[in-house]
């Protein structure tokens, strides 16, 4: 654990000491930052729901055939997408052809902020994956590779149901750090490691007081 410099929390000043974010450091440039998005959730949950009510939540197939375990969609000019013709990224939604619904201001502020907070200045994602893991979906470990260059963290929200985030090395086969994700935690990883394996253990029965009986996973990238 180690204390974060005073002046970075600006978008938080105004909130109790007991809600302000507390940093854990988990890699040379990878950041647990809990709670940090607290304050924001109630303008981020209503922007959620009008992103899904545009883009359907679905399970999209691996080249290999796999239908996921969670359902995803994306905001942004750029989704993460998957079919039998590999992993990609696409300006439309291969449902319906359209571009993906914009990424609310309150996404890129909070994505900006917390990057900035784990010494990623000037983070301008053009990219938001939504995935959504009911009990028992699981993300098996990977990279995030599918972007055109690396230069940029990656910067993940987690919203409703705990997960059990399995943050790895450089590969599949080195041992993970097992990190509780609990509802309003990011996680920012970059430079250095920006390449880690990170995957995600099967979701647990439970009931979220906001979400229900779901976790959602909002993934920030720069992908273009
Ligand atoms: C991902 O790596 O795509 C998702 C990570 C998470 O759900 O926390
Ligand atoms: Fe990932």
């Amino acid at each position: 654990m180690s204390t974060m410099q005073p002046g970075l929390f600006d978008l938080f000043a105004d909130h109790e000491p007991e809600q302000q974010p507390r940093a854990e450091q988990i890699g040379e440039q990878s950041w647990v930052l809990r709670g940090f998005a607290l304050p924001l959730i109630d303008q981020i949950l209503p922007a959620l729901d009008t992103i899904v009510a545009a883009a359907p939540l679905r399970h999209m197939v691996t080249p290999g055939g796999f239908s996921m375990s969670v359902g995803t969609s994306s905001c942004g000019p750029l989704g993460w997408i998957t079919d039998r013709s590999g992993y990609r990224y696409s300006s439309v939604d291969p449902l319906n052809g359209l571009p993906w619904p914009q990424m609310p201001s309150v996404f890129a502020k909070l994505a900006r902020a917390a990057a900035e907070q784990a010494g990623f200045a000037d983070f301008h994602a053009d990219s938001c994956l939504i995935n959504r893991y009911v009990p028992g979906a699981k993300m098996s470990l990977h990279q995030d590779k599918d972007e055109n260059a690396y230069t940029a963290p990656i910067v993940s929200l987690s919203l409703g149901l705990p997960a059990m985030f399995l943050f790895g090395g450089f590969s599949r086969s080195d041992r993970s750090q097992r990190i509780p994700l609990l509802h309003g935690d990011m996680v920012i990883w970059g430079g250095a490691d920006r390449l880690r394996f990170h995957g995600v253990l099967p979701i647990k029965q439970g009931r979220h007081p906001r979400l229900g009986e779901q976790r959602i996973n909002l993934t920030f990238r720069v992908a273009g």
